[in-house]
């Protein structure tokens, strides 16, 4: 029998093997949660469980305030920029308000860390000594990009917090003095607001117009006026409530009043004065439809210095419930340090302008109505 005919052999080459399927995203993997999770281990790798919970509440706060330093810059950012139209006010508002919300869930997560009684705190308190919360670079960052001063901030023993950043430092491989000395070249939030401000339409003057800085001064001066109206309309009602013998009591206070306005107002800067000007202006006529988003962008920067005295203030309280009026680990004299921070104003003027505002009748009349949307 002839034997059977060979099949002709393939000429293709073997089918490939299926592809692995391409890796799905692992939640974990994702939020890098095994190196996260393992950097609780403090100084010798043994935490307690008290030292552990001291631990997370500080990392969760540093994780937010890192947080906050990128939404600071991305609102810093576009109110810098020369010209901010309209429709990017609303951006800066948003990125503000989101680190009003961070900062009031910051105040809030202090409670977590007042669950550490004082003697349980104790028992590893000497293990950290000398590091402290006054070496967080972050929360440094965060006041310069707000625009606190070097010169502003209040001495511990003697020394500034970044030169005590930068003397701790030199013993660290992590430079936490270069970040802020990087962060000291940007534009402060604060500066950035200030020039914007200048820009502000007063009574439909701009400030490239010919003759503004006379409609600006012209304005002032007619606002000092009713500063001065509505003064003298105060004395008079308390004077018929509480008798003229109060007069001689209220008359220097309302005065005072006065006094300050006009200092407040009529600073001799030129640039100074016009953004003062334009945040009054902002303040006084902040229902008119196109101030209406600018006016928000003050009230956000009034919440954001707020909750950051908030913050100050609650975390003082919460260390004198747990060391008492003890010196800190970083050798301040504690709480009694912690409290004189309280009084720090990056936006001075954003409050001082309250003390000048009229009611809305007391008001001069709004001169070129449709620049501000009002027909
Ligand atoms: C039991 C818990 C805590 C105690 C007893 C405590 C105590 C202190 C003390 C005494 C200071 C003054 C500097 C010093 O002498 O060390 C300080 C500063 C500071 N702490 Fe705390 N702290 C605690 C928790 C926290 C937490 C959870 C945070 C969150 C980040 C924090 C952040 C800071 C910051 C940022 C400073 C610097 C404040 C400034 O200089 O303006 N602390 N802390």
């Amino acid at each position: 029998m002839p034997n059977p005919p060979v099949p002709p052999q393939s000429v293709s080459p073997p089918a490939p093997a299926p592809a692995p399927a391409p890796a799905q995203p692992v939640y974990w993997d994702y939020l890098s949660l095994p190196g996260l999770l393992s950097q609780q281990g403090g100084l010798d790798g043994n935490p307690s469980p008290d030292e552990l919970h001291f631990i997370i509440v500080h990392q969760a706060f540093e994780l937010w305030f890192k947080l906050v330093l990128s939404q600071l810059r991305l609102a810093r950012d576009h109110l810098a920029a020369a010209h901010l139209p309209e429709e990017q006010v609303p951006f800066v508002v948003h990125h503000l308000g989101r680190v009003n919300v961070i900062l009031r869930h910051c105040v809030d997560q202090f409670a977590v860390m007042e669950t550490l009684p004082p003697q349980d705190f104790l028992a590893f308190r000497d293990k950290l000594t000398p590091a402290s919360g006054f070496q967080s670079f972050q929360l440094r960052e965060m006041e310069i990009l707000l625009g606190l001063k070097n010169e502003d901030r209040v001495a511990m023993g003697g020394i500034k917090p970044e030169a005590h950043i930068k003397n701790v430092g030199k013993s660290s491989p992590f430079d936490a003095f270069a970040r802020l000395q990087a962060a000291q070249q940007e534009v402060s939030l604060r500066d950035a607001l200030h020039a914007w401000l200048t820009r502000t339409p007063i009574q439909g003057s701009s400030v490239s117009d010919p003759g503004d800085e006379q409609a600006v001064d012209g304005f002032l001066a007619e606002y000092i006026e009713r500063v001065q109206a509505h003064g003298e309309a105060t004395l008079r009602g308390l004077v018929q409530a509480l008798g003229e013998g109060e007069r001689a009591k209220m008359e220097p206070r309302i005065k005072m009043t006065l006094d300050e306005a006009r200092k407040f107002l009529l600073v001799e800067d030129w640039g100074l004065r016009r953004a003062r000007a334009g945040l009054l202006f902002i303040e006084s006529y902040r229902e008119l439809p196109l101030l209406a988003w600018p006016r928000l962008l003050i009230d956000t920067v009034v919440e954001l210095e707020e909750q950051m005295l908030l913050f100050r203030n609650r975390h003082a309280r919460m260390v004198e419930r747990v060391i008492g009026r003890r010196i800190g680990t970083g050798g301040s004299s504690g709480v009694e340090y912690l409290d004189k921070t309280t009084a720090y104003r990056t936006f001075p003027e954003l409050w001082t302008v309250r003390s000048t505002l009229l009611p809305r009748t007391m008001l001069p009349a709004l001169r070129r109505r449709e620049k501000y949307g009002v027909e």
